[in-house]
């Protein structure tokens, strides 16, 4: 479960706050969509919830546990996959694997097998011995995922997962998005495609200039809206509804 308590962040030298007071939980048991065209706020609330980066106001809270109160034991409890998947470029993906198994306290055996079970999947098993700095972005991509799932968290979170994803690799990891779901665990993803959302999120939010402009399940956002069309033209008309003014 994930819980964001009206946080806001505005950056350095910036005039407009990149989020402001936005407020989100995130059930066990749901993949849960976060969509907003580009520079709505989508990284920068995933940094704060992963603790990369502080708000200047509110909270967020992992399983119960605030962030900012003991970053260690929340972080424990997440896999973050980046929108930028820049990795140490001379490690290979077999040591930056270890290097991760390490951090989470992941014992071999476990590590062994989970490495085989998501590397296999993702068809990056027979480049393990590679340097990362070999690697293309979409190799890189599916490194970074597999290292997410090495601890098997309780909440995983991806920032843009599909973007360089070829289509095997997307079908796959929507496949694991389902199963972990499925099996009680929270799963947070954010995009601009709006196809991708429509189809896997049991619920989701609409982020236009920092604020939540919609919370809650495909279904209510259509009735709410008394429209029938896509996923995509509403998304529109709400983002639209925020104007230009700001
Ligand atoms: N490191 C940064 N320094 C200054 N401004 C930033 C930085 N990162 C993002 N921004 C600005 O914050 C806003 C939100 O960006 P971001 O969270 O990356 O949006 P999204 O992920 O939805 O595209 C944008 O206006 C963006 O230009
Ligand atoms: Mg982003």
């Amino acid at each position: 479960m994930i819980e964001l308590r009206g946080i806001s962040k505005t950056y350095a030298k910036s005039a407009v706050k990149a989020v402001d007071d936005l407020s989100l939980t995130v059930r066990d048991g749901e993949i849960f969509g976060f969509l907003g065209p580009n520079g709505a706020g989508k990284t920068t609330t995933i940094k704060m919830l992963t603790g990369v980066l502080r708000p200047d106001s509110g909270s967020a809270a992992v399983d119960g546990i605030d962030i900012a109160a003991s970053p260690l034991e929340a972080k424990r409890r997440v896999g973050y996959v980046t929108d930028n998947p820049e990795l140490f470029a001379r490690l290979k993906a077999a040591e930056y694997l270890n290097f991760v198994g390490d951090v989470y306290g992941v014992d071999s055996g476990t590590r062994r097998d989970r490495v085989a079970e998501y590397a296999g999947l993702f068809g990056i098993r027979d480049a393990l011995g590679g340097s990362i700095g070999s690697f293309s972005h979409g190799m890189k991509q599916k490194l970074i995922v597999t290292a997410s799932l090495l601890p098997d968290p309780q909440n995983w979170v991806l920032d843009e997962p599909m973007v360089g994803l070829d289509p095997k690799a997307a079908f796959a990891l929507k496949e694991v998005m389902r199963a972990r779901a499925g099996a009680g665990k929270t799963v947070f993803f954010s995009t601009h495609v709006m196809e991708v959302a429509e189809r896997l999120c049991d619920r989701l939010a609409i982020i236009s200039k920092g604020r939540i402009v919609f919370v809650g399940t495909l279904a209510e956002l259509k009735s709410s809206r008394g429209a029938d069309g896509s996923l995509e033209s509403l998304f529109l008309e709400l983002v639209d509804d925020q104007g230009e003014g700001a």
